[in-house]
């Protein structure tokens, strides 16, 4: 998978991808991200990306040109699948989008920045406009760097255990259960015995039942439907 993130703060967007799991899946090959800055498409002597806005109002706008300039000037080199716009007033991120955005081969995040884009760049570029909470960030950078994060975990091979994403919270509109590990007695704090009988499907059983308890009682809404 390729990810092209467009940027008018790229130095936000690098260390995300220089540790952990995200920099292993790029190291192995499975993901490509290509970090663009909007300045480097911009005619003006002093690389100007936003201006005022019309009608009047607080806050910079960012500019339709350099926008269209670096997205038709990758659009010419490759397909791709979605264009994204981060911004508040996007659809809520959440398991289902992650997953689908997860097989796409070429993808294009566009960052927002002081009040936002021109709104002909959300008319003619983008496909997917994307939120991670109803909150307001300076940017749209670390909305990406979530969005990238949740994505790219989910791309085969990423994860050293291939079956651990399709156990994680909200994959079955379930929250996770219960994690323990070694020892199984921790200051008489006590492991539940299920865990250590070896009982395979018992555990199983209790993981699902624990899996629910804790979403009644932490998210009912994922039950909802
Ligand atoms: N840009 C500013 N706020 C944002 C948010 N909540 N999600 C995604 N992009 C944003």
């Amino acid at each position: 998978m390729r990810i092209d993130i467009i940027s008018v703060v790229p130095d936000l967007l690098r260390s995300p991808f220089e540790a952990s799991i995200l920099k292993r899946a790029i190291d192995k090959g499975l993901v490509e991200i290509h970090i663009h800055n909007l300045r480097d498409y911009t005619n003006s002597s002093y690389k100007q990306v936003d201006d005022y806005q019309f009608g009047g109002g607080s806050g910079m706008v960012l500019m339709v040109e350099p926008i269209d300039k670096c997205i038709s000037q990758l659009k010419a080199e490759r397909d791709y699948d979605e264009v994204i716009y981060m911004t508040p007033d996007g659809k809520t991120l959440n398991q289902p989008t992650a997953n689908q955005l997860s097989l796409n081969k070429n993808i294009i995040i566009l960052c927002g920045h002081y009040k936002g884009v021109d709104q002909r760049v959300r008319d003619h570029f983008i496909t997917k406009e994307i939120s991670i909470g109803d909150y307001v960030l300076s940017g749209g950078e670390l909305g990406a760097a979530v969005l990238c994060d949740a994505v790219i975990r989910l791309i085969p091979g990423v994860l050293g255990n291939e079956t651990s994403a399709l156990t994680d919270s909200f994959q079955d509109n379930l929250l996770a259960p219960p994690i323990y590990t070694r020892p199984a007695d921790y200051k008489g704090w006590k492991v539940p015995e299920i865990l250590t009988s070896g009982n395979t499907p018992k555990i199983e059983e209790w993981r699902e039942q624990k899996a629910y308890e804790s979403t009644q009682k932490r998210r009912p809404d994922l039950l909802k439907d």
